[in-house]
């Protein structure tokens, strides 16, 4: 079977010189192809970027990707762990949150990175907040936490509380991530615990699922005062653009940030690795906007 029997509707025609691509399913609603045909079309390279409908057989599929002659592709649910046994190599970084968004090329087979985590820290750079030394409450510890985890120690945060419905899920992130970077700055918490978080100004980092459906209300916690202490506050959602979340971290004082640019610097960490050239902050712009144009206009 060829890499290009996977390809949805839409793309089975595509002729390019290059492709580039995403393993997931569901994949038919990827925004992916916005960030990295954008990218291609305006730096003039004949390179285009298909979404793989993948089903079952991972493995096959990775070894007709490369045989194939694919440059890069990224990973999505429900393969960034599963996707792991099928790589030559693995950044340290991606090891330690356990999860792969990003192959790359080398001469003999694929090479897995994470650039959701250097994405969203980027994404939070860019709308002027600084990690080093922060103070950080996480709400929720999914596989998306386990990032967001490694993120704030990475980039020297003080102190993380990760607040979560499971405790057990939330203790497992800081006891693996207090280990892997040798400090005990991560506290995790059960949703009734709170109140025990000391007042001060923190960063909140929503990482559960709460927020993606319509009628969905707060996660987690319920009580406003809580968000008091926000000074700004990211969702990883970007879909609804505004989340009951973000909707009370403004009301509350605080500044609100959706997914957005996590999505966006997460293809661009990907296209510069792929293709080995740097993305300017004016082309980075452009593609934000075609981003904000598809998925908000609808
Ligand atoms: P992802 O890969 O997107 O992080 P995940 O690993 O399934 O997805 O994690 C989902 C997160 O959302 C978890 O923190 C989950 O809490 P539990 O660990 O207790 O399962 C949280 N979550 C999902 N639905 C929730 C709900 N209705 N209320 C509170 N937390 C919820």
């Amino acid at each position: 079977m060829s890499i290009m029997d996977y390809t949805i509707e839409g793309y089975k025609n595509v002729q390019a010189k290059q492709y580039i691509g995403i393993f997931g399913n569901p994949i038919k609603h990827t925004l992916s192809p916005v960030i990295h045909d954008t990218l291609s079309k305006s730096l003039g390279v004949d390179e285009r970027y298909i979404p793989f409908h993948i089903t079952d057989n991972l493995k096959a599929a990775v070894e007709s990707a490369y045989d194939e002659g694919i440059l890069g592709l990224n990973i999505t649910v429900p393969y960034k762990q599963e996707i792991m046994p099928y790589l030559v190599d693995i950044d340290p970084a991606a090891k330690a949150i356990g999860a792969v968004n990003t192959l790359v090329r080398t001469e003999v087979g694929y090479m897995g990175y994470n650039t959701d985590m250097p994405g969203l820290a980027k994404a939070i750079f860019s709308e002027g907040m600084e990690l080093k030394d922060s103070k950080v409450v996480m709400l929720g510890a999914g596989g998306a936490a386990r990032a967001v985890a490694y993120m704030c120690l990475y980039y020297g945060a003080k102190r993380v509380y990760i607040v979560n419905r499971t405790f057990e899920k939330a203790k497992n992130i800081a006891d693996d991530m207090n280990t892997e970077f040798g400090k005990e700055c991560i506290i995790p918490l059960s949703a009734q615990d709170y109140k025990s978080i000391p007042e001060d100004r923190y960063i909140f980092i929503q990482c559960t699922s709460v927020g993606l459906h319509n009628g969905d209300g707060l996660p987690l916690v319920e009580d406003k005062e809580f968000y008091r202490m926000a000074e700004c506050g990211v969702d990883l959602i970007y879909n609804p653009a505004k989340t009951p979340f973000l909707q009370l971290i403004e009301e509350m004082g605080g500044k609100a940030f959706n997914g957005l640019k996590m999505l966006l610097y997460q293809g661009i960490m990907a296209y510069e690795l792929w293709n080995q050239v740097e993305i300017s902050e004016e082309l980075a712009n452009i593609v934000y906007s075609e981003l904000k144009n598809t998925v908000y206009s609808k």
